[in-house]
């Protein structure tokens, strides 16, 4: 897949609780603020095949899903995101904002669920040949401190409801991925007030704004 990409892509990462929502709030409005043309979406997720999709990763009735069903469910959603959605935008020059990507497979499927990377790494090829986020932000917090978070504000979904167990790993694997690409990744430390985490979250962006 060649993708003439004329915009960048940017995306949002972290285990439950982290914030991502408020988070995504500021960073659509900074790069309005700054005359860019923004398009934000979500994965699993994006247009309507893949929202089905999300609805039946995601709905805890869906409790005998095997971990290739779910792995292939992803990369099911986002061959249809990058089709439908992110290609088209990036090659309109449009900047995508993205909540989740291609990291949350690593994460959960990877980290989580304990499938090998190199499958991973398989289906990233096929699905997306060569493209990859621009600049990922990973908001980052104790697992513990994030689940308090998430309990309190509505319904568990199916990944909600694992233990922390999993999700310790699935922090652990985001963290590695950030560490083994420094320049993508960019650790933000979601613990403190908003307002600490947004002026982390600012500096990264004025860097890439100014390039
Ligand atoms: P969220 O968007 O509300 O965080 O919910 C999406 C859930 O889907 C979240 O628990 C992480 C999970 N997920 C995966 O397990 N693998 C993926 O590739 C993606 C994009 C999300």
């Amino acid at each position: 897949m060649v993708v003439n990409m004329k915009g960048r892509f940017i995306t949002l990462e972290g285990t439950e609780g982290v914030g991502k929502t408020s988070n995504l709030n500021f960073i659509e409005n900074i790069l309005r603020d700054a005359g860019i043309d923004v398009v934000r979406t979500r994965e699993p997720g994006g247009p309507p095949l893949s929202e089905t999709i999300r609805k039946m990763v995601l709905d805890t009735h869906q409790d005998d899903i095997c971990d290739d069903t779910e792995l292939l469910l992803m990369f099911a959603a986002r061959a249809q995101h990058l089709h439908q959605l992110i290609i088209p935008a990036l090659e309109a020059g449009k900047w995508v904002v993205c909540d989740r990507f291609t990291d949350a497979t690593y994460a959960y499927q990877g980290g989580g669920r304990g499938i090998d990377q190199s499958r991973i790494a398989i289906l990233e090829k096929w699905v997306q040949g060569d493209l990859r986020p621009d600049l990922t932000f990973l908001l980052d917090m104790p697992v513990e401190d994030g689940l308090a978070r998430a309990s309190s504000r509505s319904e568990p979904d199916r990944f909600e409801l694992e233990k922390q167990d999993f999700f310790e790993h699935v922090r652990h694997t985001y963290l590695r991925r950030a560490k083994a690409e420094p320049e993508r990744v960019k650790i933000i430390d979601a613990s403190p007030s908003l307002d600490k985490v947004q002026h982390q979250i600012g500096e990264v962006l004025s860097e890439i704004l100014a390039q």
